[in-house]
């Protein structure tokens, strides 16, 4: 039988049990299997996790197998190798889409018919191929997308204009890697645009300094760290509350787009209201002709990128 709010995360590195940890502290999802190559590791992690038990809400943490797809509501895929420093998102493409498409197999071989969110990298393009390899609807494949760097955007005006992160809104658009783009058009704080935030002969370079803040956070945290997982984590703790509790939330999300934004073939970052069937809506934006081009050129990119011997 259905176990509702059943999740099952593939890939339990740094972003995996952080996001696991997360969605305990936070009472998100009623079970969490987990799984990964290394499954030693997993069961450390069950084990660790489960202490935590008595101070959360019930839930059920276990170390899965892939034939517990068959009753899972959600699947979060974070397998894969991350990036190293330097390097760029794209560079993994051809190790990472390996196991993206041996994983999607696995899961669609236990019958699964729930919902897929990837944060695997580079996520736009593997979000397509979840997509193509799974023949699931288009509404059930989410990549994370751009939904961290919206994140961060919301926390660098945050931390510039010192106000509520959660009193900003704004988006950032496009591949989840060096070719995103920030929506100004869209973007306020507490329902001002942000323009009206700046000195009009400062708002040009203010807006271009955060956005390359913004678009340079990985590469700046990795430098230091090593990874990013914190930050992903959270937010995919967010889309998995807003698909199993039927939230309808927009989040700036990778879909496999058919026509949205004069695009289609491709799966990119763009505002997307996430609710039980996974993707309810994308939010078509009037973007300004800058920011059109920016989309398209992004899609283009993306497009480019061939997966080899797939
Ligand atoms: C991030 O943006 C590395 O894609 C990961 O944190």
């Amino acid at each position: 039988m259905k176990n509702s709010k059943n999740i099952i995360l593939i890939g339990d590195g740094a972003i995996g049990s952080s996001y696991a940890f997360n969605c305990l502290m936070t009472g998100v999802g009623k079970s969490i299997g987990i799984i990964d190559i290394n499954m030693k590791r997993v069961q450390g992690d069950v084990e660790d996790l489960r202490d935590a038990l008595p101070y959360t809400s019930q839930q059920n943490i276990y170390a899965a197998n892939y034939a517990d797809c068959r009753y899972a509501d959600l699947i979060v895929i974070t397998a894969g190798l991350p990036q190293k420093p330097g390097q760029t998102r794209l560079e993994l493409i051809q190790k990472n889409a390996v196991i993206i498409k041996d994983i999607s197999n696995q899961i669609m071989a236990n019958d699964f018919d729930g919902i897929i969110v990837i944060a695997s990298n580079p996520v736009d393009i593997l979000t397509e191929l979840v997509f193509k390899t799974t023949g699931l609807p288009r509404n059930q494949v989410i990549g994370s997308g751009t939904a961290l760097d919206s994140a961060r955007l919301r926390s660098e005006i945050s931390q510039r204009f010192n106000v509520d992160a959660r009193s900003v809104s704004g988006y950032i658009l496009g591949e989840h890697g060096d070719s995103e783009f920030p929506v100004w058009d869209f973007t306020t704080i507490g329902g001002q645009p942000i323009r009206k935030w700046i000195p009009e002969n400062r708002q040009d370079e203010v807006l271009e300094e955060i956005a390359t803040t913004v678009k340079d956070a990985a590469y700046s945290i990795i430098s230091q760290k090593g990874a990013t997982f914190y930050g992903i984590a959270a937010s995919l703790t967010r889309i998995t509350q807003a698909i199993l509790n039927d939230d309808l939330t927009p989040f700036a999300l990778s879909i496999h787009l058919t026509g949205e934004y004069g695009l289609s073939d491709v799966s990119i970052g763009v505002p997307a209201i996430i609710g039980a069937n996974g993707l309810d809506r994308i939010i078509e934006l009037d973007l300004n002709e800058e920011d059109a081009k920016k989309m398209s050129d992004s899609a283009k990119l993306l497009k480019n990128m061939d997966i080899q011997n797939s």
